[in-house]
């Protein structure tokens, strides 16, 4: 594994001190819907495990090669792999860090202590069934990877780019039911362990996309006083 360097004390252009984030909850509850709109706004760099892991799969690495075939079985990809593409992605990282779909276990977890201070977790609590529909219902840009639902957009191009829209390789309902209970199994703890360092924010991620958006702004001003 490589050497992660300490990623603490951040600082933005006006001198405040940036926050690291992680964005918690299981596949399909939104983590990089809310991440892509808040992420602006607050100066964060958007680290997502899943898109760089699939940026790795279509550029035809050994790494997105070996990793293919645990994502497309519903589980999760070796950790020795998450954490040694997370550190060649943090050496280049330069300000506050929103991390969406890492750590997924408590070893991961456990490797980030000390290398990023985390200043809140932010929990999206959404049941099974809601996040198989969403999954199911999940369109993504094959170009700039925006991500859409066929319940609210029934167009098959991006809006953005122009591109294809595309169903994701893992988006079936078994691979969902499967990633689900993987979550509850390997990813949940995780709930408790940042709970009891007193750094954990549940949000209901049932609510519509605005309201979500809106919780989670304020509860990024409140850590920021
Ligand atoms: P990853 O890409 O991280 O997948 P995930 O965590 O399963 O999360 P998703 O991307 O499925 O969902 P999301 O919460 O971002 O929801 P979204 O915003 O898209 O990982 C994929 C795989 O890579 C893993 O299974 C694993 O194999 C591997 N992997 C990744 N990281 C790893 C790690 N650290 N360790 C080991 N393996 C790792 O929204 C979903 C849909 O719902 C969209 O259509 C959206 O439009 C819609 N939607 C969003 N919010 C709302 C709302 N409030 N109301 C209605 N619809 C909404």
């Amino acid at each position: 594994m490589q050497e992660m360097a300490p990623n603490t004390g951040l600082y933005n252009p006006e001198g405040e001190q940036e926050m690291n984030v992680i964005f918690l909850g299981p596949p399909g509850a939104g983590k990089g819907t809310v991440a892509a709109v808040v992420k602006e706004e607050f100066s964060l760099e958007h680290i997502s495990t899943g898109d760089m892991l699939r940026s790795e799969i279509k550029a035809g690495t050994a790494l997105g090669l070996s990793a293919k075939e645990f994502i497309d079985a519903g589980k999760l990809v070796p950790t020795s792999v998450i954490i040694d593409m997370v550190a060649g992605r943090l050496a280049q990282a330069h300000a506050g860090l929103l991390f969406d779909g890492f750590p997924r276990t408590v070893e991961q977890a456990v490797a980030l202590e000390g290398i990023a201070d985390i200043d809140v977790v932010v929990e999206l609590d959404v049941p099974e069934d809601v996040v198989v529909e969403r999954i199911c219902s999940r369109r993504v840009c094959a170009e700039c990877g925006k991500v859409y639902s066929t319940l609210t957009y029934d167009g098959e191009t991006c809006e953005g780019c122009g591109a294809p829209l595309v169903v994701r390789a893992d988006d079936c309902e078994v691979t969902a039911r499967k990633r689900f209970t993987v979550y509850k199994e390997e990813t949940e703890p995780l709930s408790t362990y940042y709970e009891s360092r007193g750094l954990l924010k549940k949000v209901d991620g049932t609510l519509p996309m605005e309201e979500v958006r809106a919780n989670v702004v304020a509860l990024f001003k409140e850590i920021a006083k």
